[in-house]
C-alpha cells in the first residue's frame, strides 16, 4: 500500500484580534504536523495574507511557547477581498492558493472574515471556519474564542470602579465592547453587580436610567455602577449621541463614545457626580482565560479533523459542552443576540 499524500493547509486569523487566537493557531498546526505528512500554512494578516501571497510555513517550533499568549502571532487584519476597494481580491485569492498549492484553509474569525469564508465557499475553494470574536454575537456555537476572556477583564474592572465609586459616592459608567449584542455588558455586569446595565437589543430611556438611579440614591444607596455595551443605544428621538468614527473595510462605524454621552447626561439630570470609563482594547489584550485556551484547542482540533475528513463550507462550534459542525451559511445568517432571560436575571439586581 502506497503512503497517503499529506494535505497542504493554510490557517488565517481575521478581523479583530482576540485572547485565544494563538491557542487555535497551535493547535491546527500541532495537529496537523503530528502526523508528520501535512504541511501548516500560516497566513499574515488575514485576508491581506491571501491577497498578497504572505505566507509562512507552520512548524513545531513556531507554534512553541504561544499557547498563554494573547493577540494572534500570524496577525491580523479587517482586509475585505471583496471590497469594492480592492481589483479581482478573488483572482488574488486564487494565485496564492496556487502559488502554494494550498488543498484547504482554515479562517479562524468573526462574522466579516467568516462572511469572506463563505463566498469562497461559493466559489469553490474549500474552507472551514473557526468563532472567534469577544463580542460572542456569533451564530452556530454557544460561545466564541476571546468571549471569556473578555468577560473576565470587564468584570474585575467593574470590581475596581466599585471601590472608588463607593469611597466618592459617585457613579461609574463603565463602557463595554458590544457591537451588536450585549454578551459582555451583561455577562461583567452580572459577575459585577452592575446597577443598570444598557444593551443594543434594547434601547434606553435616559430618564428612566436616572429615575432608576435616584430610586436607589433615595434608598440609601450612594453610589451606582452604571454598564454600558458600546452599541447601546437611546430609544429614538430622546437623546442626541456622538457621530460615528468612520468605517472599517466592511461597512461597520467605528463605535465608542456611548459612555461619554451617559456621563454628561447622567450628571446634568441627577446632578450625581458621574465618571465614565470606556475599557475598550484592554479588552481584547493579554493573557487568554483557562476557558479561551481549551475552546481554542477544541476548536483548532476540530477544524483539523473537518479539513482531513474533506468537509468544507462549514464553521466548528461548542454547543452544549459538545463540539459541532454547522453550515457556515446558517452560523452567518444573523447575529447571536442576548437570551433574553439571562438579561431579565441580571434586571433582578439593578438598583
Ligand atoms: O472584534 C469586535 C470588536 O471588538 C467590537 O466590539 C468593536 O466594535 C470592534 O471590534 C473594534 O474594532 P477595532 O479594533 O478595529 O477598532
Amino acid at each position: 500500500m502506497g503512503t497517503i499524500p499529506g494535505v497542504r493547509i493554510g490557517v488565517l486569523t481575521g478581523g479583530g484580534d482576540a485572547p485565544g487566537l494563538n491557542a487555535a493557531i497551535r493547535a491546527v498546526a500541532r495537529c496537523g504536523l503530528r502526523e508528520g505528512r501535512h504541511t501548516i500554512l500560516g497566513v499574515r494578516n488575514g485576508w491581506a495574507g491571501m491577497l498578497g501571497g504572505e505566507v509562512v510555513e507552520l512548524t513545531f517550533d513556531r507554534v512553541a511557547g504561544i499557547l498563554p499568549r494573547g493577540g494572534t502571532v500570524l496577525g491580523t487584519s479587517r482586509t475585505n477581498p471583496f471590497a469594492p476597494t480592492v481589483s479581482d481580491g478573488l483572482g488574488s485569492v486564487r494565485a496564492t492558493i496556487a502559488e502554494h498549492t494550498m488543498e484547504a484553509l482554515i479562517a479562524i474569525g468573526g462574522e466579516d472574515t467568516l462572511g469572506v469564508a463563505r463566498r469562497l465557499c461559493e466559489e469553490g475553494i474549500p474552507v472551514v471556519g473557526v468563532p472567534k470574536t469577544i463580542d460572542n454575537d456569533l451564530g452556530g456555537t454557544d460561545v466564541t474564542i476571546g468571549f471569556n476572556t473578555a468577560t473576565q477583564i470587564a468584570a474585575d474592572a467593574i470590581d475596581r470602579l466599585h471601590t472608588t465609586a463607593e469611597s466618592h459616592n459617585r457613579v461609574m459608567v463603565v463602557e463595554v465592547m458590544g457591537r451588536h449584542a450585549g454578551w459582555i455588558a451583561t455577562h461583567a455586569g452580572i459577575a459585577g453587580g452592575g446597577d443598570a446595565i444598557l444593551i443594543p437589543e434594547r434601547p434606553f430611556d435616559i430618564e428612566q436610567v436616572c429615575a432608576h438611579l435616584r430610586r436607589r440614591h433615595e434608598r440609601g444607596r450612594t453610589f451606582s455602577i452604571v454598564v454600558a455595551a458600546e452599541g447601546a443605544t437611546p430609544t429614538e428621538g430622546t437623546l442626541q449621541t456622538l457621530d460615528g468614527k468612520g468605517t472599517d473595510a466592511f461597512g461597520h462605524v467605528r463605535l465608542g463614545g456611548i459612555g461619554v454621552v451617559l456621563e454628561r447626561e447622567i450628571e446634568q439630570r441627577t446632578g450625581f457626580e458621574t465618571r465614565m470609563t470606556i475599557l475598550g482594547h484592554v479588552q481584547r489584550g493579554g493573557t487568554p482565560t483557562a476557558f479561551d485556551r481549551v475552546l481554542a484547542t477544541r476548536l483548532g482540533v476540530a477544524a483539523m479533523g473537518a479539513v482531513l475528513a474533506g468537509r468544507f463550507g462549514v464553521m466548528v462550534g461548542a454547543r452544549g459542552g459538545a463540539i459541532v459542525e454547522v453550515n457556515l451559511a446558517e452560523a452567518l445568517r444573523e447575529p447571536k443576540l442576548l437570551d433574553p432571560g439571562l438579561y431579565e436575571t441580571a434586571e433582578l439586581f439593578f438598583g
